[in-house]
């Protein structure tokens, strides 16, 4: 993410909120905004002596492994790699267990390729892939880059590099008016489409449709505007957005947009917004 210490705050904005579903027949009759569905986070344990990596973790995508292990990944250090204590469990005492990107830097020759940002980690057919963004703080000049494995632990993983952008003025639309960071990939699970998102501090979050394996094959087709600034419904006002994700629930029939929204860093614990105006 651009600013990196939102990694706990997240906004929920169902897709369809601008109208009623139109095919209200096959939704189910679970409110699209119930906490049941979506549990309040519990604090984890874990290294913190060890830096990034571990319990302390920037942008963070968290996914089961096939040792039975959930694994994180985040931000620094090459796209750290850290590792839950038990089985089966994210409260384990989590662990800095090694890094994604061979030599902790991105084949990709953009500013920043030495410190890649907010990871987003899927099972793709058999593959992991981990989207991953390279940018600096403040700048526009943001690519995109993806690395596979087929195990998720260190030394297992191939980076691929560049898959979308540099995003810049002279980028093709939307890349001209957006930042390609803060990659994530949705796999519809009633179509199978491939979606990525990504954005923004730079113009709203966007998705392109990916045709392809996300691989060599892959190009971005058509795209959308997910999550524009005014229709955060802030009472503040319009706010940066990004680190985005998708879901979909069946439980309730509809698909979730997640980001984070707002300023992040030299926040004043002593001055917090009035309630309601976070
Ligand atoms: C935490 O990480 C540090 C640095 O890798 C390591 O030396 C230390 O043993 C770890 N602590 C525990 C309790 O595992």
């Amino acid at each position: 993410m651009f600013q990196l210490s939102t990694v706990a705050v997240f906004a929920l904005l169902p897709a369809f909120c601008l109208g009623a579903p139109a095919a209200s027949a096959t939704i189910a009759s679970t409110s699209p905004f119930a906490t049941s569905l979506w549990p309040a986070p519990q604090a984890i344990t874990g290294n913190l002596t060890v830096g990034f990596g571990a319990a302390h973790i920037h942008d963070p995508s968290v996914i089961l492994g096939p040792d039975g292990y959930y694994y994180s990944f985040s931000t620094h250090d090459g796209i750290a790699i850290g590792r839950s204590g038990t089985k089966g469990s994210l409260s384990g005492y989590w662990e800095h267990v090694g890094s994604v990107l061979p030599g902790k830097k991105s084949i990709i020759s953009n500013s920043g390729s030495t410190d890649p940002w907010a990871p987003d980690v899927t099972l793709v057919n058999g593959v992991y892939y981990c989207y991953y963004a390279v940018s600096q703080f403040g700048s526009q000049n943001s690519a995109i880059g993806l690395a596979t494995s087929a195990t998720l632990l260190p030394g297992s993983w191939t980076d691929h590099g560049l898959v979308l952008g540099p995003s810049g003025p002279n980028a093709p639309f939307p890349l001209s008016i957006t930042n390609a960071i803060d990659p994530a990939l949705f796999i519809d699970p009633k179509t199978g489409v491939k979606y990525l998102s990504y954005g923004s501090f730079w113009g709203d979050i966007w998705q392109y449709e990916i045709s392809g394996d996300g691989l060599h094959n892959t190009s971005f087709g058509n795209y959308g505007l997910l999550a524009p600034q005014w229709m955060s419904f802030d009472p503040v006002g319009a706010q940066a957005e990004e680190g985005s994700y998708q879901s979909y629930s069946a439980e309730t029939g509809y698909y979730y947009q997640w980001y984070s929204h707002g300023i992040c860093c030299g926040y004043n614990p002593n001055a917090l917004p009035a309630p309601g105006m976070e």
